[in-house]
């Protein structure tokens, strides 16, 4: 069994990225800037902005956070995406979900320009992402797949189980899958009997936020585990959707966690604004 090192790779790409800004630095002047908008003090949600905001600085961008209360109205959150999609000085913007009730949702993320959509949420970006076009992708499902070309594994041809259908990891990771040619089953909630399934995968994909969901009987001799699941367990430690000690046991890899798919999404989101920004000096030329 071989651990999919993503704290590892994580850190090959900020180094990277780091070394892309200062060019892009001395060839145009521009700093590639991230604008991030939290609503509410979810604990979960202020701690991501918070390690998104660290990574920005390690790399060299130029971050702004726009923290706004619970009770915070729609039009008041409109407003700010508009004033930051009209900033030349922000490059990309990321709404933090979820976001409270009184929110919709969907038409904040529709109204990000798809030009700084670094979180691959506007429909325009989706719909490129099912035409197999270039645009933005989802940063967990992107750094899935950077994770696996880093070990060399093609999924080509493979069998692969996604374990969850939202719209940031599951839909998302099947359709990156589906265009590197892999056969692809989306697994969900309703899935009946979801071991039929896991059994027969090559590389099984989870992601839904569910302790132990996938245990050893379940898979197969030499499987590949991408465990996407962050849960805090009752004693406190961070653990994934998947059994790690008795499933470890029959992979061939498997992500840890903590320090598998995690520190790959931050990576992303920075490659993702790091590319909105040379598309945006390209176009002040
Ligand atoms: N909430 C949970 N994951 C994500 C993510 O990748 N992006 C944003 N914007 N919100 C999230």
């Amino acid at each position: 069994m071989e651990l999919l090192d993503g704290k590892a790779l994580s850190t090959k790409i900020e180094i990277q990225v780091t070394d892309e800004v200062k060019k892009l630095k001395e060839k145009c002047g521009c700093t590639p800037g991230l604008a991030v908008v939290l609503v509410g003090q979810d604990p979960a949600s202020t701690a991501y902005v918070k390690m998104k905001k660290k990574a920005c600085d390690r790399v060299g961008f130029y971050s702004i956070t726009h923290d706004m209360p619970e009770n915070i109205s729609q039009e008041a959150i409109e407003k700010t995406i508009i004033m930051m999609n009209n900033d030349s000085n922000i490059d990309g913007i990321l709404i933090q979900l979820p976001l409270p009730a009184q929110i919709d949702e969907t038409k904040l993320l529709e109204l990000v320009a798809p030009d700084k959509d670094v979180d691959g949420f506007h429909p325009f970006n989706v719909g490129r992402l099912a035409t197999g076009l270039d645009g933005f992708v989802p940063c967990t499902p992107l750094g899935v797949m950077e994770l696996l070309k880093e070990y060399d594994i093609d999924v080509k041809g493979k069998n692969c189980v996604v374990v969850g259908a939202s719209n940031i990891v599951g839909k998302p990771m099947a359709a990156l899958l589906l265009n590197a040619d892999a056969t692809v089953e989306i697994t969900h909630i309703f899935t009946d009997d979801l071991k039929k399934h896991t059994l027969n995968a090559d590389i099984i994909l989870v992601g839904v936020g569910v302790i132990n969901l996938i245990k050893e009987d379940m898979v197969k001799e030499n499987v590949i585990i991408i465990d996407i699941g962050i849960n805090r367990a009752d004693n406190g430690k961070l653990v994934g959707d998947v059994d790690f000690l008795n499933v470890s046991k029959k992979c061939s890899y498997i992500t840890p966690v903590p320090g598998g798919v995690g520190p790959m999404t931050i990576a992303m989101l920075l490659k993702n604004t790091l590319k909105a920004a040379k598309a945006n000096a390209e176009d002040k030329k």
